[in-house]
């Protein structure tokens, strides 16, 4: 299969922080698709919780061992990074009905934008249909324990930015 031929995804979102949800949908895409661009948004919001630049290290730490997943970053309009990748594929995951209408709207968006574009959605291990980065950060502030929901590294880095802020 040549280069042109061979089907990438990209799979993009802010990952502040990253879950085991979205580990699990990378690591089925990766073996649906030859390769998956995890894409992280670069300007999140104005105060994102992990800068740019953990996100990228979190993220490639944890997918360290897959030759097929790689980590990027993006600015500006998805279909045009697709475009600049060669990738005719977005991957996002679905957790429930509630994703839906946010989903269904950003899908219909991409399409009008770029025809071409395919999204394609993906379930999680039922076991993390309820994680968001959102509520993450949530319970770990208020105290919560988070293991099991995020990978090692995430919490590490979690109790890092506690253990700063408190000094
Ligand atoms: O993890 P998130 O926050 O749900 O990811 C949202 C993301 C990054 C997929 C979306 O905000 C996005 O694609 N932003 C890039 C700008 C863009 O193309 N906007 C139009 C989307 S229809």
């Amino acid at each position: 299969m040549t280069d042109s031929e061979s089907r990438v995804a990209i799979y993009p979102g802010s990952f502040d922080p990253l879950t085991n949800g979205h580990v699990d949908i990378i690591e089925r895409g990766s073996r649906i698709f030859d390769s998956i661009i995890v894409a992280i948004l670069a300007n999140v919001e104005k105060t994102p919780l992990f800068s740019e630049k953990e996100r990228i290290e979190i993220l490639r730490d944890v997918f360290k061992d897959r030759a097929n997943v790689k980590v990027e970053t993006f600015n500006g309009l998805l279909v045009d990074y697709a475009k600049q990748k060669e990738a005719h594929v977005i991957v996002r995951g679905l957790r429930a009905v509630s994703d839906f209408e946010y989903e269904f709207q950003m899908a219909l968006m991409n399409r009008h934008l770029e025809p071409t574009l395919e999204t394609v959605f993906m379930m999680p291990a039922e076991q993390y249909t309820y994680i968001s980065s959102r509520l993450i950060k949530e319970v770990f502030t208020l105290g919560g324990e988070i293991s099991g929901l995020v990978p090692p590294i995430v919490e590490k880095k979690l109790r890092e930015k506690q253990k700063a802020r408190k000094k």
